[in-house]
């Protein structure tokens, strides 16, 4: 079975149970999975009954695929995502975001939790990405590639829309909510970064690192969706900080600023 047929047969198993067609997709980072609540009449899915789809093994990753309304717009949440570094091959990385585009998603919403490389980053800061460095080691398109998703050689120029980053960065400003812009890191994780590795991402043009996203990023490109990233930023990187780094601090964090992450992601699918 190829990718192709793999996708299809997800898809069609949510079809069955759903009528519903969205165009916004969004998956939720680590501590960020509150924002589901915000989703209305939601018809919800659990990774473990998807074809195909890998179980979370992520604490914090509740590993739920919700299809309800935002406002007037359809949507598709992924609560939780799968992450390379728990040992999945990249194909299974990315095949819920061919899905989302399948299933009729035009705009993903990626979000993070991410260690800020600047000084100036404080834990519960947010960061509208403005580009990516993909150093996980792999590209998620490597192998076969199949024309229905998308061309051999797709343009990575543009990868988070500006039209969109340009939008949010208005509706932060209007809301009062402080944030940067920045390039985000994507490196395999598990283990955290060592000073040394910190002090080399900021210098090569880094701006936060964490150890997920670019390779929905990229798959959605391919595809031709438009893709907007947001990180929270859940603590210094290492070395940047006295205290060690924590999955709990991570998450302590994603939780901190839910409220208000969740009231301007909303008003921002609200207001498209
Ligand atoms: N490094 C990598 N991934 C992360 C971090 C970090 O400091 N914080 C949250 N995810």
């Amino acid at each position: 079975m190829n990718e192709l047929e793999r996708v299809n047969e997800t898809v069609k198993s949510i079809r069955q149970k759903t009528s519903l067609k969205p165009r916004i997709g969004l998956v939720l980072g680590s501590g960020l999975s509150a924002f589901a609540d915000c989703v209305e009449k939601a018809e919800t899915f659990s990774f473990r009954d998807l074809p195909h789809f890998p179980p979370p093994t992520v604490d914090g990753h509740p590993g739920k695929l919700l299809l309800g309304q935002i406002g007037a717009h359809s949507v598709a949440v992924m609560q939780g995502r799968v992450h390379y570094y728990e040992g999945h091959p990249p194909e299974t990385v990315i095949l819920p975001t061919r899905v989302l585009a399948r299933l009729g998603v035009e705009l993903l919403i990626l979000t993070n939790a991410a260690g800020g490389l600047k000084a100036s980053m404080n834990p519960g800061d947010f960061m509208i990405i403005t580009d990516h460095l993909n150093l996980l080691g792999f590209n998620p398109l490597r192998g076969e590639n199949l024309e229905a998703f998308g061309p051999r050689f797709p343009d990575m120029s543009e990868v988070y829309s500006a039209t969109h980053r340009q939008k949010l960065s208005a509706l932060l400003t209007r809301m009062k909510i402080p944030y940067h812009e920045g390039v985000y890191c994507a490196v395999s994780g598990p283990s955290y970064e060592t000073p040394s590795e910190v002090r080399y991402l900021a210098q090569v043009g880094g701006s936060a690192v964490g150890m997920s996203t670019v390779p929905e990023a990229i798959a959605a490109r391919h595809m031709g969706l438009k893709v907007l990233g947001i990180s929270c930023i859940t603590n210094k990187a290492a070395g940047l900080s006295a205290t060690p780094l924590s999955h709990e601090e991570v998450k302590e964090t994603g939780q901190r600023v839910a409220a208000s992450f969740s009231q301007f992601l909303r008003t921002y699918i609200e207001e498209l």
